[in-house]
């Protein structure tokens, strides 16, 4: 190793990238497709049942020396290292980030034993539930990293509800989606579970009490205790809900809620799925937790993954990335990965309080495909700024016509090469030639049926979508963020910048209810005494 200090050598790393983005940036991806026949073999990578194809990226082999130089210098090992072996990477919270331990049924590191006593609790639990056949719906109560994983697992790994239990998410303060997550519901078969690490978020403490105060009208306050089951760190809290201890679930402090699916925050899902395949989930992320630990920086499915998002963010400046799940059981994992890259790397100073100096995470944004083919692919095609694209699918189908799925990927496979090759003015021009379009309509259509291409995209192929692959495709993208982290130098685990917000919400509540205006903004002001205006007219 250079005996350079590290800031150095970090700084020469980028340095090195931009100038060897000068050298390639003329460069055209249909360019170094035909130059390379082995281009596929060379920039894919494959691992228990899971593809990672980066092919399409504008890199060459020099690229990915560079990037893993940067990898180096940013000490990737040794925070991959730290992770792992518990130590406070979570240093703004004090915190270790210990979700791996979650997936380790066989670890002896830190909490794994209360681990086990967890999974234990929760497989005697979802028994009961399943074999009792005393509920039949499950309305999941939590909001961010408190449902946006569950509800993801649970619309992948059991999208027909198959079981007889059907299970259904509250997150949103809004009183309608309380009222939709209810509809139709029989209070007598309804169980509620509320996840909250805090117990103390005031979306779902609204949307716990107004389930609280739904299960005491219809069969009255003794239920309540039958009728709830909490997932939480802050047990009595729970308790003094009126959650008896043997429906409270543990959550630990080194277990961050973006990445606390893999404890009993899964519990709705298990209830759903069952614990022997919510533990086969498990499994396939602690495949990949070891995969990550111990391969080789170049030969690493995460590392990889990050190298060529922080080449695309940060080298060549593309500010959005989209991801398009060419799967419907998928249809939520933009909305999750949203949360889990945004929330933990949309940071300006890094773990030391100084500022990045550079972009981190970009706007991540998606829809199914095919449908969103139909909404906003015509401006991955042809708008101004190229956006990045991350494709997901699985190869076997899921359930339904099963003839169905060879087209969808086959439309996967056709926007990733349309991207990548783009068609130029001649391609354009024989085309309309071929259709028997006169000169002058040609030279008038020529510049709207041109595609720049040369748009980079990343495509992730898992052979089939069962709870192991899902396990594995969620932890992928876990390690890659924390790796991104590790390379813009963020603290990936904190989350301050959603604070403020919660804390105004008290004094803006109080506006509405009559509060003085003095001390808030006049838009705020405005806003507010508008709403008031018409609240009274609607009461009187
Ligand atoms: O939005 C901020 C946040 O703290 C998320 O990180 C977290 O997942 C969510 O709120 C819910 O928090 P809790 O589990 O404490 O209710």
């Amino acid at each position: 190793m250079s005996s350079l200090p590290a800031s150095r050598r970090l700084d020469t790393a980028w340095r090195s990238l931009e100038r060897h983005r000068a050298r390639i940036a003329h460069v055209h991806l249909r360019a170094l497709f035909a130059a390379d026949p082995k281009r596929f073999a060379r920039f894919s990578l494959a691992h228990d049942g899971i593809v990672l194809d980066y092919s399409k990226n504008r890199i060459t082999a020099e690229t990915v020396k560079h990037l893993l130089a940067l990898a180096r210098a940013a000490d990737v090992e040794g925070w991959r290292r730290r992770l792992f072996d518990g130590a406070l990477v979570n240093a703004s919270e004090g915190r270790a980030a210990l979700h791996p331990a979650l997936r380790d049924r066989t670890s002896r590191s830190k909490g794994a034993s209360a681990v086990r006593a967890t999974l234990a609790k929760m497989r005697d639990f979802v028994a009961d539930v399943r074999s009792g056949k005393r509920f039949r719906h499950v309305v999941h109560i939590g909001i961010g990293g408190s449902l946006l994983g569950p509800e993801l697992a649970c619309e992948a790994l059991a999208p027909l509800g198959e079981t007889g239990i059907e299970v259904r998410f509250l997150s949103n303060v809004d009183g309608t989606d309380f009222a939709r997550a209810i509809r139709g519901l029989d209070a007598a078969h309804t169980l509620f579970v509320v996840v909250s690490k805090t117990f103390a978020t005031a979306e779902t403490l609204a949307n716990a009490h107004a389930a609280r105060d739904w299960i005491a009208a219809k069969l009255g306050e003794s239920a309540i205790a039958r009728h709830f089951a909490a997932v939480t760190a802050a047990r009595a809290r729970a308790e003094a809900f009126g959650i008896p201890p043997r429906s409270v679930f543990e959550l630990w402090d080194w277990v961050g809620g973006r990445f606390s699916l893999w404890s009993a925050a899964g519990l709705s899902c298990a209830l759903v799925l069952g614990q022997d395949r919510f533990e086969e989930m498990l499994d396939g992320a602690h495949a990949l937790d070891t995969h990550f630990r111990t391969a080789p920086l170049g030969k690493n499915l995460p590392v990889l993954l990050a190298l060529v998002g922080v080449w695309n963010a940060n080298i060549l400046g593309f500010r959005a990335r989209a991801v398009i799940p060419y799967d419907s059981r998928l249809k939520r994992l933009p909305a999750y990965l949203q949360q889990l890259e945004m929330e933990s790397n949309g940071k300006s100073v890094t773990r030391e309080g100084r500022p990045v100096g550079r972009a981190t995470s970009p706007v991540v944004f998606g829809e199914s495909g095919t449908d969103a083919q139909h909404a906003f692919f015509q401006l991955l095609h042809q708008g101004p700024h190229p956006v990045p694209v991350d494709f997901i699918a699985a190869a076997e189908p899921g359930p339904g016509p099963e003839a169905q799925r060879p087209i969808l990927l086959a439309n996967m496979l056709a926007q990733s090469e349309a991207l990548m090759r783009g068609r130029d003015a001649a391609e354009a021009r024989a085309e309309m030639q071929k259709q028997g379009l006169a000169a002058a309509e040609i030279r008038r259509l020529l510049p709207h049926r041109v595609f720049a291409g040369n748009r980079p995209s990343t495509t992730i192929l898992l052979r089939r979508l069962d709870p192991f692959h899902f396990g594995l495709l969620l932890a992928l993208y876990e390690h890659k963020t924390f790796v991104e982290g590790v390379l813009w130098g963020v603290n990936s685990f904190d989350q301050w910048g959603v604070e403020l917000g919660k804390q105004l919400a008290d004094g803006t509540a109080r506006l509405l209810k009559g509060d003085k205006m003095e001390g808030h903004d006049s838009s705020t002001a405005g806003l507010a005494r508008q709403i008031r205006a018409w609240a009274a007219a609607r009461r009187s």
